[in-house]
């Protein structure tokens, strides 16, 4: 071997390494990122379902449970957001309230959710994770689907109650999400983490 093949051979092996390493970092680096992830997902489905079941449990009117709903969501929401630093909230194709309505990225996925479903993958088991980059910035997002279960019917399903009707017509005039039956995707928590 010449001193010019050598001095390349050693490159080469050198640069495979600095790679492999950071390939190796970087797959490292995205598992802690969707295993945090899933921590605050698990986080906030808790503070939720207390809120939920507070309402649900309470001997109040159907209007007063959904007014515990509109103020206990984004106050679970904001409390897991200061704790953990990530923004986290929840998403849907169908949104009761606007503000929770998908950004392109996440519509994008809610679909991509809905064909694996329909190809017969869990909805236990629909996730996903991927690094954006915008302009500068780096951002790490998460989404994980979210099922309907049979406690959500009564707020969400086919055969509303019409006291429930006739409060949600008034409290979210733009509702969408009705009619959805056990089985099926409700919506989805979304996850995004600052990079740099
Ligand atoms: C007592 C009625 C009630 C029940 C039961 C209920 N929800 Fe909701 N849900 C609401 C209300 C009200 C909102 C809107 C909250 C807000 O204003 O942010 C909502 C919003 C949501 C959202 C956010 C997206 C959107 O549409 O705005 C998801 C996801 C969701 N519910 C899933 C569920 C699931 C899953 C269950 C069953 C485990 C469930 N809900 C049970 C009343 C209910």
């Amino acid at each position: 071997m010449t001193d010019m093949a050598r001095v390349f051979a050693v490159l080469v092996a050198y640069v495979a390494v600095i790679y492999g390493l950071t390939a190796n970092a970087v797959a490292d680096d995205m598992e802690a990122r969707v295993a945090s992830s899933r921590v605050v997902v698990m986080e906030l489905a808790k503070n939720l379902k207390g809120y939920l079941k507070a309402a649900l449990d309470s001997p109040i009117s159907i209007e007063e449970k959904l007014l515990i709903c509109k103020a206990g969501a984004p106050e679970a929401t904001s409390q897991v957001i200061e704790e953990s630093g990530f923004d986290i909230g929840r998403t849907s194709l169908r949104v009761r309230n606007r503000n929770n309505a998908p950004d392109g990225w996440e519509r994008a996925v809610l679909k991509r959710f809905q064909a694996r479903k329909d190809a017969g993958e869990k909805i236990s088991d629909l996730e996903h994770a991927e690094i954006i980059n915008l302009g500068e910035r780096r951002l790490f997002r998460y989404m994980k689907a979210i099922p309907v279960g049979e406690v959500c019917l009564t707020c969400h399903g086919t055969a509303l109650n019409r006291d429930i009707v006739v409060a949600l017509d008034k409290l979210y005039p733009e509702d969408m999400a009705r009619g959805f039956e056990i089985g099926e995707i409700r919506g989805a928590f979304t996850v995004i983490q600052g990079i740099n």
